[in-house]
């Protein structure tokens, strides 16, 4: 039996009245959950008319009814679907069941979506257009289009007079807290980081454009549907802004795995090298590496160095995952190489490339030795690290 968290009241009739899931380890049998996850959903009771925003993941539907009998809710006139995925949009259907008068009020993508993924009857939709509005009597919900935040359907909805920002995915983190607002800025710039990095980075470009769209929006609170409320705006804009940016940071990443050590000592040997001609280095064992920090650490990275030894004529095949997982996360990246060792020959150098064709980078002289590392392949080491340093020079990232 999950537990049934308590509703709390943010504002005057405002309540937060999701699920927190302290257990939850993995999102779309992908994504690493270190501290768990919350799915937050808002019920506005308005003077004439009653929203409820976002649902919760389908696995604590009894939670988010429990808050609503708790709160007594007699009727629920709409039902906002900022976002179609499940974990927003999976309680919908026993919504739908309770309050039979309630509508869906989405994007028409987003209907779209709700009907193939949820089955939800055509007639129990409102679509609206962008900067839409809806009133609840004394209170106004504004609708506003942003799509790729984080599905092509998303929007983000504004309570005009509290003046709170609901954008459900966006501004997001898996986090676990019975905190209702940021409290420990540290913890949730790391989850904040990583959700960015896991789900966002792909469409950095027009997250830059939906950033520039609420810029014009009045806030006083950012109410997302993963993580803690953000009642110091600051914080998160300013992360998301640099996240966003386009220029990458000085800083070398180096996913690597090694079969009987001769990798890992050119990788060992590189990361000295680059530290010391001061480019920061993050290194990850693909063996081992939660996968989330090798996407944080891809959002300020300038370069990536894959180290793998080669087997089967290719790329080991967790090098081969790293190379996808960059390939599809699109990072800012500017430059990649490939180092590693080999037995009898292959073409790893050739098939990493061809994997990342959506990396608009540079490839730099790989370095590849037979069996253990000599003194020649430690000087091409060597060199590698100066032709990144120089170049991350040049370009202004040191
Ligand atoms: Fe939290 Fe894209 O769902």
């Amino acid at each position: 039996m999950k537990r049934l968290n308590k509703m709390r009241e943010i504002r005057p009739k405002v309540y937060w009245v999701g699920a927190i899931d302290w257990d939850r380890r993995l999102f779309d049998a992908l994504i690493p959950l270190p501290d768990g996850t919350s799915y937050n959903s808002y019920l506005i009771k308005g003077s004439e008319k009653t929203a409820l925003i976002d649902t919760v993941d389908p696995t604590m539907k009894a939670v988010l009814i429990n808050h609503l009998n708790e709160l007594k809710v007699k009727s629920i006139d709409y039902v906002i679907a900022n976002h179609a995925e499940k974990d927003h949009s999976g309680t919908i259907p026993q919504v739908l069941e309770k309050y039979p008068e309630a509508k869906v009020v989405c994007t028409p993508k987003c209907k779209d979506m709700l009907i193939d993924l949820m089955m939800i009857a055509e007639e129990r939709f409102i679509t609206v257009d962008d900067r839409e509005t809806i009133s609840l009597g004394d209170r106004t919900l504004e609708f506003i289009h942003a799509p790729w935040v984080h599905w092509p359907e998303t929007m983000l909805t504004y309570l005009r007079e509290d003046r709170i920002l609901f954008p459900c995915d966006f501004f997001g983190s898996h986090l676990a807290t019975t905190d209702l607002y940021v409290t420990d800025e540290g913890q949730v710039y790391e989850a904040a980081k990583r959700y960015y990095a896991e789900i966002m980075m792909p469409f950095r470009t027009t997250i830059q454009k939906n950033l520039e769209k609420i810029r014009g929006y009045e806030i006083s609170l950012i109410a997302p549907s993963h993580g803690p409320m953000h009642d110091k705006l600051e914080f998160i804009v300013k992360a998301y802004n640099s996240w966003v940016s386009d220029k990458p940071k000085n800083i070398a990443v180096l996913p690597y795995t090694s079969m009987h050590g001769s990798t890992r000592k050119m990788v060992e040997h590189l990361v000295g090298a680059l530290a010391q001609r001061g480019v920061r280095v993050q290194q990850f064992d693909l063996a081992v590496t939660d996968i989330g920090k090798l996407a944080m650490a891809l959002v300020d990275a300038a370069t990536v160095v894959i180290g793998t030894p080669t087997v089967l004529a290719g790329p080991h095949p967790n090098a081969a995952y790293a190379a996808f997982l960059a390939n599809a996360l699109r990072p800012k990246l500017r430059f990649v190489s490939i180092i590693g060792s080999y037995g009898w020959g292959g073409k790893t150098v050739e098939q990493l490339a061809a994997m990342i064709p959506n990396l608009k980078v540079e490839v730099l002289e790989p370095v590849l030795c037979k069996g253990l590392p000599r003194e020649a392949d430690f000087k091409a080491l060597d060199k590698l690290a100066d032709t990144i340093a120089q170049k991350h020079k040049e370009q202004g990232f040191a």
